[in-house]
């Protein structure tokens, strides 16, 4: 008997919705089906309904217009940008839908815990896209953190090192380089590395302080000669690392380059640079998210961690130094490997972790089939990446977000029960 592939509708068909989730369901189509679509851009929506054979009737030009009809399918798939999560969500639980859901789950903590309330209400499976946390890297290191040989977890220190070539395409020029357009860096960018060390230590952090700022990608750090745009025939465009030229006009056009334009050739990316965002100087642009930010916290048992992010790596690369009572653990997540160095008799342990081949080492195909597996099951209580642990971890990195911009330390129990209050309060407006 043949599997039947789980119908869906996909809210934005841009890389992730295009890529990760209409790539899985080309590769795997017994497991996934995409019924209809809906996105603004008529390019992107053009290419996904022909991709995936989508009914003309099925593609709309807005979550809020696909949200008007009745049901179409078990589950929805929401990849629009972060601003829109939170408010195409609700409506998709009102509308009956099954969710997995980009991260953030909302951009602001009382409508993240608005929205871990109404999955409870309603009972779907709505699953966050902390592919982290399917990764094979991880589940492993959590494994070995749960045996005793290891002993206690003393202190954990992660570094999320970010290209400088990626954070200046994201985070200074691209979707996620303005607060108020989508999100605190701390959230669009390592909301996964907060979400995963609350899943490593299993437990809420008691106390967070947070240090960061942005130091480098301001007017002050471009001389009064430089123009506005690399294209503008700027003095140091050919050494300057974040040339647009160099960037997006070479024979490349992978990620991120295929994200400046629907038109790939030279003349449709020339255009891009001299008329969008990625053609402005780093150092002019409206940015306002941080290139560095430091966080540590403290546990009520004494552990502690430790978190840092910043855009000024030569190599994307994350790497994690776990201090424990009976050994010493390190991990390279982008080389799939973990070191176990044990105390008792110096013997050292390599651990190559392996996993699917995709863009986050696997992470995405298996979260993807985990979701599936449960809509089939019918088993919204087995969500790994539940809205409800999610909630948990995005509240953390907005007490952290608050430390850095008050100066203070924060703890974090209170500070949830303030985002509570809150929300009551404003309910009964
Ligand atoms: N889980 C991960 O590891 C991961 C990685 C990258 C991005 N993301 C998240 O995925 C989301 C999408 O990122 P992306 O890189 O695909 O961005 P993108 O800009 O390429 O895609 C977003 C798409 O949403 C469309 N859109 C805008 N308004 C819409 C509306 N009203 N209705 C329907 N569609 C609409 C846009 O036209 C665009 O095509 C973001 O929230 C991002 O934070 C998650």
């Amino acid at each position: 008997m043949s599997i039947q592939p789980v119908d869906a509708v996909l809210l934005g068909a841009g890389m992730r919705g295009f890529c990760t989730f209409g790539g899985y369901a080309k590769s795997f189509p017994n497991n996934l089906r995409f019924v209809g679509v809906a996105e603004p851009d008529p390019v992107r929506r053009k290419r996904f309904v022909e991709e995936h054979s989508i009914p003309a009737q099925n593609a709309f030009s807005s979550w809020e217009e696909l949200l008007e009809r009745p049901q179409t399918a078990e589950i929805l798939i929401n990849a629009t940008m972060d601003l829109d999560h939170f408010p195409s969500t609700m409506k998709a639980l009102d509308a009956g839908y099954h969710i997995l859901l980009e991260k953030p789950m909302a951009t602001d903590a009382c409508s993240c815990v608005q929205l871990m309330r109404k999955v409870e209400e309603t009972g779907k499976i709505v699953q966050l896209c902390h592919s982290l946390r399917y990764n094979p890297f991880f589940v492993r290191l959590k494994k070995i953190l749960e045996s005793p040989d290891v002993g206690d977890v003393v202190s954990i220190m992660h570094n999320e090192n970010i290209a400088y070539w990626h954070y200046a395409h994201s985070f200074v020029r691209g979707n996620w380089s303005n607060e108020e357009r989508s999100s605190p860096g701390l959230l669009s960018k390592s909301c996964h590395d907060i979400d995963i060390l609350y899943w490593l230590a299993q437990k809420l952090p008691a106390r967070v302080s947070s240090f960061g700022s942005q130091m480098h990608f301001t007017s002050d750090n471009a001389g009064e000669d430089i123009p506005q745009r690399c294209t503008d025939g700027c003095p140091i465009e050919s050494s300057c690392p974040y040339s647009a030229i160099r960037m997006y006009l070479g024979d490349n056009i992978d990620w991120p380059i295929n994200t400046i334009s629907s038109d790939l050739s030279y003349e449709g990316r020339l255009q891009a640079l001299r008329e969008g965002p990625y053609g402005r100087c780093v150092y002019r642009c409206d940015n306002t998210i941080v290139d560095h930010q430091i966080t540590t916290f403290e546990y009520d048992d004494g552990m502690t961690t430790g978190f840092n992010m910043h855009g000024h790596s030569h190599d994307n690369v994350r790497t994690l130094r776990i201090s424990c009572s009976q050994a010493t653990i390190r991990g390279f997540l982008e080389k799939r490997e973990l070191e176990v160095n044990y105390y008792d008799d110096g013997r050292q342990e390599i651990i190559h972790t392996g996993g699917p081949d995709d863009l986050h080492g696997g992470g995405d195909t298996l979260m993807i089939h985990d979701f599936i597996d449960l809509v089939r099951r019918g088993r919204p209580d087995q969500v790994i990446a539940s809205a409800k642990q999610s909630c948990e971890s995005h509240l953390i990195v907005f007490a952290a977000e608050r430390s850095r911009k008050t100066n203070r330390m924060f703890h974090i129990p209170t500070f949830i029960k303030q985002v509570n209050q809150d929300l009551e309060k404003s309910e009964k407006k």
